[in-house]
């Protein structure tokens, strides 16, 4: 498989004599896959992402995006990312259409309003277009955030908990259309979440991160003969509990 990205024993502290938020991770994400990051609060997932997308530098260690490093290279490679997380915020008195109408101008995209219409519809955004963001609900303001990060048609796509906000309905949609676009354009796909149901039967592979490091890793069916669990909710309990939980 052709790895789009590639981490090299990345590692970040934040605070001097604290335990590192993540520790020597080395990850592939291969054309066309969907990887997912699942993990406790404070794993280090969003930390491992920023890294990822080249917004925070590792104090060890190397990210590599298409083979550049993206330390580096960032703006070379910027145009080919893109990343969506709860967090995200927006101009608030700009309307949904205007917002993602500026992305497409900034990435120099070819026929901008016809791209953020087709998005609009993609994510079900229509009937709020013409309204500002800051009068959106929280899921609503996710799915435009998801909007915004597919509107340069990414090679690599980063989505951190995308679907912490959405209804389930709409998680379902969301699921269904990135799986869409990774089996048509090949896309590469890195997710995180809290939620092992929605990552089991979606992902090609799984990992599962435990105080900064990679506890576990595979598919969901690997994982489970591995661990003998019943389910990768049971898995997840087990990996993010003590240290002293014994697994093999
Ligand atoms: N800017 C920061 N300064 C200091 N410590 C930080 C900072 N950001 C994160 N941390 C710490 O780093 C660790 C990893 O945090 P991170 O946000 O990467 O976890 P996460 O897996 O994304 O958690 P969540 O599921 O809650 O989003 C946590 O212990 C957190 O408190
Ligand atoms: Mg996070």
């Amino acid at each position: 498989m052709h790895h789009v990205l590639v981490t090299e024993k990345v590692t970040k502290c934040y605070l001097p004599g604290q335990p590192p938020a993540v520790k020597e991770v080395d990850l592939t994400l291969g054309q066309g896959e969907i990887l997912s990051i699942v993990g406790p609060n404070g794993a280090g997932k969003s930390t491992l992402v920023q890294m990822m997308l080249g917004l925070l530098l590792p104090d060890s260690g190397m990210v590599r995006l298409f083979g550049h490093d993206v330390s580096k290279e960032r703006r070379r490679i910027a145009h080919r990312i893109n990343y969506a997380s709860t967090d995200l915020s927006l101009p608030y008195s700009l309307t949904v259409r205007e917002n993602l109408l500026t992305y497409a101008l900034i990435y120099n995209m070819k026929n901008p309003r016809e791209r953020v219409a087709r998005l609009l519809s993609t994510l079900g955004l229509e009937s709020f277009a013409e309204r500002k963001v800051g009068a959106l609900s929280t899921g609503q303001v996710a799915r435009m955030g998801i909007a915004k990060a597919l509107v340069n048609d990414p090679e690599i796509l980063f989505l951190d908990e995308p679907t912490a906000t959405l209804d389930p309905e709409v998680s379902g949609q969301l699921r269904h259309l990135l799986g869409t676009m990774v089996r048509e354009r090949g896309m590469a796909l890195l997710y995180t979440s809290h939620n092992m149901r929605e990552v089991e039967r979606f992902s090609d592979r799984i990992v599962l991160m435990r105080a900064g490091e990679i506890a576990a890793e595979g598919t969901a069916a690997d994982l489970m003969q591995r661990y003998g669990t019943e389910d990768l909710e049971e898995l997840f309990l087990l990996l993010a509990g003590r240290e002293e939980v014994a697994v093999e």
